[in-house]
């Protein structure tokens, strides 16, 4: 694998934030991200409204994220887009773009799953950094979203095996969902972590039995609401009042499942390469938890930069590199996919 290689443009739209990146190999000479206000008021992202601001915000982008690699058009070699899974009209909106911009520049463009993205970010080098650790394969990846709740074993770039899941929700949905019966800003994940840190785990919710490495989160909401009600009958300000002790309790009771989780996965198929892909691997709490236990177990552990949790376009970069450099680039004909990409 080369550390410099390609110039690509790569472009994330798959849900509400717009992001554009620009790569020299896996070197990020600039990764914009541009994240959609508009959904707040409603607590939660209107697919509607995302792909329209997507088709505002996309040019827009690609000119701050050339402006700041100081790069042009003409200097790019190829496009990497993100070609699901996702909202339709979202990934629509970068995936049409991306194929113009290739068809009018007359380069390749090359489609990228977005949650192979979020596990190969750690390839990313960030600017002004010429060397650091990169996992070496196969590494377990416990990857955690506002979608996604998975542990993957990665075998090389473009094998991925699924070792469990979430049957239902997703743990950022829950943090987001959980965040809403706080009144709480969307999204809220982010909000939660920050407001726990003044808190401690007082409060306890019924956590579902589930099969070794498998995940469920719809019922932990309803078991967070009632303990809410009850709490809020005998001590009606606990709310406001306790508002960082609820935090800190639903963070532990949300992340206490991952880290069970990956402890099992590891031990079953005896990796000791572990990874954290997705939004929710920005949590403090998972964070420095997952690194008390790779203290512990002599795990090989790699979490990656704060601005490459989150969706971004640099990610899409480094899975872009990955197929590039297989020579396997994408077709006009090719389209965008709300569901995941499965390569031929
Ligand atoms: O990967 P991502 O940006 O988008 C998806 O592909 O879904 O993940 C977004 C999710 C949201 O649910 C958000 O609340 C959550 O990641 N998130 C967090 C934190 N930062 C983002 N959850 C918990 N703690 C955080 N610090
Ligand atoms: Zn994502």
């Amino acid at each position: 694998m080369t550390r410099s290689g390609p110039i690509l443009l790569a472009i994330e739209s798959s849900c509400d934030d717009t992001s554009v990146a620009v790569l020299d190999g896996f070197h990020v000479l600039a990764n914009v991200v541009h994240s959609q206000v508009i959904h707040e008021q409603y607590g939660g992202v209107v697919p509607e409204l995302a792909s329209r601001a997507h088709t505002e915000a996309i040019l827009p982008t690609v000119k701050a994220a050339l402006r700041r690699a100081a790069k042009q058009f003409q200097d790019l070699d190829g496009i990497a887009v993100t070609q699901g899974p996702g909202l339709l009209g979202s990934l629509l909106v970068g995936h049409s773009f991306a194929k113009s911009l290739a068809l009018s520049l007359e380069i390749p463009y090359v489609n990228v799953d977005h949650m192979e993205a979020h596990m190969l970010a750690h390839f990313l080098y960030e600017p002004g950094i010429q060397d650091k650790p990169i996992p070496g394969f196969p590494y377990l990846c416990l990857t955690v979203s506002g979608g996604h709740t998975q542990l993957v074993q990665v075998n090389d770039w473009n094998d991925f095996h699924v070792l469990g899941e979430t049957q239902d929700d997703a743990v950022g949905e829950a943090f987001d969902k959980a965040a809403k019966l706080l009144s709480l800003s969307y999204p809220g994940g982010p909000e939660i972590d920050r407001l726990a840190q003044g808190g401690e785990s007082v409060f306890h919710f019924s956590q579902p039995q589930m099969p070794d490495l498998q995940f469920s989160y719809s019922g932990l909401k309803t078991s967070i609401l009632r303990s809410m009600q009850k709490e809020v009958k005998e001590h009606p300000q606990s709310l406001d009042t306790q508002l960082a002790d609820w935090c800190a309790s639903i963070q532990v009771a949300l992340i206490t499942p991952l880290l069970e989780g990956l402890s099992q996965a590891a031990e079953l198929v005896g990796i000791q390469r572990i990874a954290l892909a997705g939004g929710v691997s920005a949590n403090s709490y998972l964070r420095s938890q997952v690194q008390k236990m790779a203290d512990a177990k002599d795990w090989e552990l790699y979490l990656p930069p704060f601005s490459y949790t989150t969706d971004n376009a640099a990610m899409v970069g480094a899975a872009g590199q990955f197929a590039w450099s297989a020579s396997r680039f994408a077709e006009m004909k090719d389209a965008a996919q709300p569901k995941r990409v499965v390569h031929a």
